[in-house]
């Protein structure tokens, strides 16, 4: 069917401008490399794949985190997001994890959602960190608006950071947001952001070729662990 381009300027929400991610390069704990980099809207079909099979882990949270960043990323890709983004992590071309977020204005950001699915390498942490990274350091923001669903995500970000409490609603519709403020963020850098730039040219070519996915076995098995920690 035709789109109607009067109704989807109508339908389409603003953008403000953003200076794209820098892509950056961590050394996991096991020696691999992974790749953070910033997904394009047309690489949404391709990170569905990864987060489908996580629809269906009924542990740790991941089945609710998964369906909200698949419905978000779904918005994305059909307009339907306000100055939204997404930063994927790889290795070997793998998806091994994916951040995301939006801005609510040019000085607050809204952090949505991270899902590691490759765990115990504290992939996911160095993902949150680099969308913390993105919304203070180049997006040029002065705080972030982030809730938790997650006792391990509540460890990692409310009490790791540590994030500030406040009273105000964050868009998810649960608990009242912590906040990342400039100062939080300062302090904490030198013990949770890393990352060396720029990327080598052979580790960037391979995750710019393919954004590949593991098969639903294996990322059972991955994320398969200690329930409830
Ligand atoms: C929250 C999340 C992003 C954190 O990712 P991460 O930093 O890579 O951390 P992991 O999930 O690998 O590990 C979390 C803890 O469980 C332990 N763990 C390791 N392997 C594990 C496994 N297979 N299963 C369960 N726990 C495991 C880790 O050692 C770690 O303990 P620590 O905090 O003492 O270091 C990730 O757990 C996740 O995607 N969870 C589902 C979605 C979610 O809750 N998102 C956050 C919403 S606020």
């Amino acid at each position: 069917m035709p789109v109607d381009m009067e109704l989807e300027a109508v339908l389409r929400p603003t953008q403000y401008p953003m200076v794209p991610y820098p892509p950056k390069v961590v050394t996991l704990a096991n020696g691999k490399k992974m790749v953070i980099r910033q997904a394009e809207r047309e690489d949404v079909p391709e990170i569905l794949k990864s987060v489908h099979p996580c629809l269906f882990i009924e542990r740790d949270y991941y089945d609710v985190v998964s369906a909200r960043l698949y419905g978000e990323l779904l918005a994305w890709y059909y307009y339907r997001a306000k100055s939204p983004y997404c930063l994927i992590g790889q290795v070997d071309g793998y998806l091994v994890g994916a951040v995301n977020g939006r801005l609510e204005n040019e000085k607050v950001g809204m952090s949505y959602h991270t899902l590691a699915i490759d765990r115990g390498l504290r992939i996911g942490s160095h993902l949150f960190a680099a969308k913390m990274e993105y919304h203070l350091e180049y997006l040029g923001q002065e705080e972030v608006l982030v809730v938790a669903e997650s006792p391990i995500g509540f460890r990692r970000w409310m009490i790791e950071y540590p994030l500030k409490p406040s009273k105000i609603p964050h868009e998810l519709g649960g608990g009242d947001s912590w906040v990342l403020t400039r100062e939080i963020y300062e302090k904490a850098k030198p013990r949770l952001v890393v990352g060396d730039r720029p990327v080598p040219a052979d580790l960037w070519e391979v995750a710019t070729r393919h954004i590949l996915f593991a098969d639903e076995d294996t990322i059972r098995e991955r994320i398969a662990g200690l329930k409830g920690r």
